[in-house]
């Protein structure tokens, strides 16, 4: 469970607020987060990979550029047109598609394939509420088989007084051990757990975060 929220708006205008981000910011920086590469690097071969908040798309097109079979997930159509568009400008074969986390028959539209899938959710988890991140584990528990993997980056309870550069959107920052924990419960063995500063840096944005890699059982 987290212990501390920065800011808890309705679902409502969570959807306006990121809505509006990307029609303002724009998507599809060129460049990937530094978790991207790492769990890219991790990887023995070509993967499934499903992103869930996948945002301005930078993470999926850059697994999609090399040659991972990906879809972004995320719920706000802004983002999800946007990436569509810039996908189609880049010429990569992706797919995005805008569903909330909780969304009735979601599972049903994602295609996975055994022993070779990676559900990754980078700045998503503390993005989402303790209910939805329930729901975010119950999906890749029912996404999943023995072998895939899940890789998620957030922010922490330790980052909570931290500066922020992306400002004052909704933030719940989690405890690691607890995330570990409800993973372990749906059915996930934790291989690689680490946290601290210098995973994400952006400007003078430094957050504190875990980073973890966990096998399905
Ligand atoms: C902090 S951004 C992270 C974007 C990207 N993964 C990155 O690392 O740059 C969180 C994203 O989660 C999405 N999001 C928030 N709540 C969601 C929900 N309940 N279901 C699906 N997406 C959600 C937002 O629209 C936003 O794009």
């Amino acid at each position: 469970m987290s212990s501390a929220v920065d800011r808890l708006d309705s679902s409502q205008e969570r959807d306006d607020y990121w809505n509006a981000y990307y029609a303002d910011s724009g998507v599809g920086r060129p460049l990937p987060s530094q978790f991207a590469a790492f769990v890219a690097g991790e990887l023995d071969g070509p993967a499934r990979i499903i992103e869930f908040g996948s945002g301005s798309g930078r993470d999926t097109l850059f697994f999609a550029a090399h040659g991972h079979d990906v879809t972004g997930v995320d719920a706000s159509k802004a983002a999800v047109e946007a990436c569509t568009a810039q996908a189609a400008e880049l010429g990569l074969d992706v797919e995005f598609l805008a569903a909330t986390i909780d969304q009735d028959g979601l599972a049903a539209q994602l295609r996975m394939s055994p022993g070779s899938s990676v559900v990754y959710a980078r700045f998503f988890v503390h993005a989402i509420t303790d209910e939805e991140q329930t729901a975010f584990l119950d999906l890749a528990a029912a996404l999943t088989s023995p072998g895939d993997r899940l890789a998620v980056e957030y922010r922490t309870v330790r980052d909570s007084s931290g500066a922020k550069v992306t400002g004052s959107h909704f933030r719940r920052f989690v405890d690691p051990t607890s995330f570990n924990a409800e993973a372990v419960l749906h059915g996930f063995d934790v291989t690689y757990a680490v946290e601290g500063f210098g995973f994400a840096k952006y400007r003078q944005d430094d957050a504190y975060v875990a980073r973890a890699l966990f096998a399905r059982r």
